[in-house]
């Protein structure tokens, strides 16, 4: 089975660095996807491979009108998105951003037909409290309130411990095996029991420090439909790695 690899670039890359970033990717097999900054998503869609999807890496909860600075799913329709990414980790803990948000967020994607990609996670305290499951019910609850179709839709289970950006030592760790493959077979019970066969279509990817190390072990399980990868998708040669997995 081919794998859905998503880049989340964050707030990296020039426009330039990007455009040169487009011309290295290599062809694939798999389904992949760049999450950009909203500046250069206009330019890269122009230039993106025909098999390279573009993302946004959030939406405003506003569908238009008098509200400054915000950017709304019309919008991102227009500059070429096929996908968006809400809940990040980073914008919970940065923004604040609240599962009703979220929820608001997935509504206004679903109407223009741009695939949410919701990620959840627990944080490191709540993981050594036992309450990984918990949370993960809540976020998904709140995040999926009052939808009944749910048509494509992609989740990313991301422990925010393992996700580089909240990892202080100067080596960084993904979740283990183990624990990736614990977290995704519940995931996947909780979206069936919820959405009966419609859930065969929700892909749930794994994000936190995913390299070329260990990208093939990661992908090699089957309730692993893809990964959301940070850091090492700022380098062609890195990204090019992890996607060439058959
Ligand atoms: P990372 O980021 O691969 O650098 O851990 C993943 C993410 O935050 O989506």
């Amino acid at each position: 089975m081919s794998k859905l690899i998503i880049a989340n670039w964050k707030m990296n890359m020039s426009a330039n660095a990007a455009m040169n970033f487009v011309t290295k990717i290599s062809k694939s097999k798999n389904q992949i996807v760049i999450a950009s900054p909203y500046t250069f998503l206009k330019r890269l869609k122009n230039q993106l491979p025909g098999f390279v999807k573009l993302a946004s890496q959030d939406v405003s909860i506003y569908e238009g009108g008098s509200k400054t600075g915000e950017i709304s799913a019309q919008m991102l329709k227009e500059a070429g998105c096929s996908y968006c990414i809400v809940g990040h980790s980073e914008r919970r803990i940065f923004k604040h951003e609240t599962d009703e948000e979220i929820n608001t967020k997935i509504l206004n994607l679903l109407k223009f037909k741009i695939t949410p990609i919701l990620c959840i996670g627990e944080n490191i305290k709540q993981k050594k409290m036992g309450q990984t499951n918990k949370v993960l019910v809540g976020q998904l609850e709140g995040a999926l309130k009052g939808i009944k179709k749910i048509g494509n839709f992609v989740i990313a289970y991301e422990p925010v411990w393992a996700i580089s950006t909240f990892q202080t030592g100067k080596i960084k760790k993904s979740a283990s095996l183990d624990n990736i493959k614990k977290a995704h077979i519940f995931i996947k019970n909780w979206l069936k029991k919820r959405f009966k066969s419609q859930s065969n279509k929700i892909k749930v990817l794994y994000g936190g420090t995913v390299t070329p190390q260990n990208s093939p072990e990661i992908f090699k399980l089957k309730v692993v439909d893809g990964a959301l990868v940070g850091a090492a998708s700022l380098k062609a040669s890195s990204f090019n790695a992890i996607i060439k997995f058959n």
